[in-house]
């Protein structure tokens, strides 16, 4: 049994860990919440026990061994050195995905990697984890050349503040009059009855940190730095559940039914064989697996399939994949 710290408990993925690690039946000794101090004596229910979340780190740093980081990258950057010698933290920022001490982990692909951790392991970035979890089998097989992917993402990938901005804008009957006068508040333009064509910051080639997310954390899963990702990420007006369209090539021929069969039973997927079932963002929701579906041959690339994948990213996109790290370290 271990003691358990959520950082950032009171978020979107910080109450998803709670939920899950009690799902999961986590062998949890003592469960420590710790948020801001806007949220402190609030309380969270944990197997029918009533916690008070804390804005006090000390009690968490003394006595958590495993400790889930759902806090955005400055704070975590700021906490989670506060760790070191202690407990491991399983961070879901981006901090420090990057940082060569650090294993970026995706259980279904790479869990041998979480043993050689020094306190902290990476949770990968939404987009990329169920990405990866649907190309792994494939790759397996036939080796990934390259890859093309455009996303489609829900709001709350960005936080609860979205998920509130999204609610406020739809029931906004003026939709017109708030175009006109609107200031940006979560994102730069209106969400509702709109597509946002960027996520994150641009660099100098005018890609966004999200979309070079998928392209640098790919290569990092996969160990495979000749893999050539490029990505266009975008923003909807949908709550829950990330989409994705991808066109990938091989090193080797593969075909539709080829890939099919390698993705049927291959863990924490479900596949959709027909054409005319489809996985929807409407319908992961909730769900722990990665749905893949429309597998076709790629009309460009030479060894190439384009797919449809669609997951929850509050669930595996985060707080699942975080507690099954967390499983692989008990
Ligand atoms: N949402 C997703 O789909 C998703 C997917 C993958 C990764 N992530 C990453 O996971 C992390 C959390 O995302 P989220 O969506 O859960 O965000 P969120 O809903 O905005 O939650 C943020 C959490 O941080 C806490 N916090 C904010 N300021 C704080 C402070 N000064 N001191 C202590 N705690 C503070 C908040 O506590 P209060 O309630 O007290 O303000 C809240 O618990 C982010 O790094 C995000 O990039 C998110």
């Amino acid at each position: 049994m271990k003691n358990v710290a959520v950082l950032g408990a009171t978020g979107l993925v910080g109450e998803e860990v709670i939920k899950i690690l009690e799902q999961r039946n986590f062998p949890v000794k003592e469960l420590f919440l710790f948020a801001s101090g806007r949220s402190e004596g609030q309380t969270r229910f944990f197997k029918d026990n009533e916690i008070e979340i804390s804005n006090d780190l000390d009690p968490l740093i003394k006595k958590a061994n495993i400790v889930f980081g759902c806090l955005d990258a400055d704070l975590s950057r700021e906490i989670i050195p506060q760790f070191k010698g202690k407990g491991v933290v399983i961070d879901n920022s981006n901090a420090y995905r990057m940082d060569p001490e650090v294993p970026l982990i995706v259980p279904e692909v790479n869990p041998e990697k979480a043993r050689d951790h020094k306190g902290i392991i990476a949770n990968p970035n939404c987009s990329t984890i169920q990405m990866v979890v649907a190309l792994y089998p494939l790759h397996k097989a036939r080796k990934i050349k390259r890859i093309f992917v455009a996303t489609y993402q829900s709001v709350s990938g960005y936080g609860r503040d979205a998920i509130t901005e999204l609610k406020y804008e739809t029931e906004c009957m003026a939709m017109q009059q708030m175009v006109d006068k609107y200031e940006g508040s979560v994102f730069a333009y209106p969400i509702a009855n709109n597509v946002i064509p960027q996520i994150g910051s641009f660099d100098e080639l005018g890609y966004t940190t999200e979309e070079m997310k998928m392209v640098n954390e790919t290569r990092k899963i996969f160990d495979d730095e000749t893999i050539q990702v490029t990505a266009i990420c975008v923003r909807i007006p949908v709550m829950i559940g990330h989409s994705e369209a991808v066109s990938v090539d091989f090193e080797q021929p593969i075909t539709p039914d080829e890939a099919k069969q390698m993705l049927k039973d291959a863990p924490g997927i479900k596949l959709f064989e027909t054409d005319d079932k489809y996985p929807m963002p409407l319908f992961s929701v909730n769900r722990d697996l990665v749905f893949i579906g429309r597998i076709r041959k790629d009309l460009v690339f030479e060894n190439g399939l384009a797919m449809w994948i669609v997951a929850d990213n509050i669930r595996k996109g985060a707080a699942l994949n975080a507690v099954q790290i967390g499983e692989l370290l008990v």
